[in-house]
C-alpha cells in the first residue's frame, strides 16, 4: 500500500521504517524538504538529523507535506500536536476520503505556565485542548471528509512498531474514530506490526481520554525508567 507518514520526528521515523520492513510504499512528510535534508545537528531531544537517519532507509522518500499526502492511499498523521490542525487543514483536499490515523498529543511547551512539572528533559508540557475536547476531534472536524482514527497514543512509536519489545507484546493497543471500516484497516495495520489485542473504544470522542493518558504515560515512564506497556486486564 502506498502510505504517508506526515512528521519527521522518532515516531515518524519508527512507523516509516517499519512500513518499508512490511513491504509498503512510504513517503514521509515534511514541511521543506530541502530544509529538512539540510540539517546537520540533532534535535533539542538529540535525535539525528533526518538526512542521516534517511540514508539507512533507502527506499524512503521524503516529500512536502502536501506532495507525500496526495499521492497516499492511507496517511498517519505525526505532526508535532500544536501544529497540526494547521498543517492538515491547508492540505485537506488531499486527505479527502483517506483514512487519517492520528498519534499526536497536543502539548503545549510554556515552561512559565503556574505550577510546573519538572521532568528529566525539562518541564512536562500541558495539554491544550484537554478534557472538553481533544486534538483528534480537532483534526475529524477541521476535515470532516477524511476518516480519522485516532490510535498508537498511548505508547512510544518504538513499542507501538515492536510490541513484542514489550512483556512478550502482552499489552493493550487503543483505537477510536467515526468510521467503522477506517478502524477495521487501522487495527490490520496495528496486527501487521504485532499487536493481538486492540481495543476499540468508539467514536473520537474517546481521544480525549487517550491524550489525557500522557500525563500519566510519563511519570510511569520516569518511574520504570524504560519502555512499558498497558494492559487492560478482562
Ligand atoms: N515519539 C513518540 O513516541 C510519540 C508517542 C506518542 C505520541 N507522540 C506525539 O506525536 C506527535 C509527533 O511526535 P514525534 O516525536 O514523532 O515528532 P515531533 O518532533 O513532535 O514533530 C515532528 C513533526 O512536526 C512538524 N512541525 C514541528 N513544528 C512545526 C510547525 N511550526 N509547523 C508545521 N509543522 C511543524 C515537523 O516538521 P518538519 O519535518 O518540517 O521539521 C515534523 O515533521 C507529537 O504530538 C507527540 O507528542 C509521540
Amino acid at each position: 500500500m502506498k502510505i504517508a507518514v506526515l512528521g519527521t520526528g522518532g515516531g515518524g521515523r519508527a512507523h516509516a521504517a517499519k512500513l518499508l520492513e512490511l513491504g509498503h510504499e512510504v513517503t514521509v512528510g515534511t514541511r521543506d524538504s530541502q530544509v529538512t535534508l539540510g540539517r546537520t545537528q540533532p534535535d533539542f531531544m538529540g535525535i539525528e538529523p533526518f538526512g542521516q537517519w534517511l540514508a539507512d532507509y533507502p527506499g524512503i522518500e521524503l516529500r512536502n507535506f502536501a506532495v507525500a499526502a496526495e499521492d497516499a492511499e492511507l496517511v498517519i498523521n505525526g505532526i508535532d500536536g500544536y501544529h497540526a490542525v494547521d498543517v492538515l487543514s491547508g492540505i485537506a483536499e488531499h486527505l479527502a476520503g483517506k483514512i487519517l490515523m492520528d498519534y499526536a498529543v497536543p502539548f503545549v511547551h510554556n515552561p512559565e505556565r503556574a505550577h510546573p512539572w519538572p521532568t528529566p528533559w525539562g518541564v512536562m508540557p500541558a495539554l491544550d485542548p484537554v478534557d472538553h475536547d481533544s486534538l483528534g476531534e480537532r483534526i475529524q472536524r477541521a476535515l470532516p471528509e477524511a476518516k480519522v482514527v485516532k490510535a498508537c497514543v498511548t505508547q512510544e512509536q518504538e513499542t507501538v512498531v515492536d510490541p513484542g519489545s514489550v512483556g512478550g507484546g502482552d499489552h493493550t493497543m487503543f483505537v477510536a474514530g467515526e468510521d467503522a471500516e477506517a478502524k477495521q484497516q487501522v487495527i490490520a495495520l496495528l496486527r501487521s506490526y504485532g499487536w493481538e489485542d486492540v481495543l476499540d473504544l468508539g467514536p473520537i470522542v474517546c481521544s480525549r481520554g487517550m491524550e489525557m493518558y500522557s500525563h500519566l504515560h510519563s511519570a510511569i515512564g520516569f518511574a520504570v525508567g524504560g519502555r512499558f506497556g498497558i494492559k487492560v486486564v478482562r
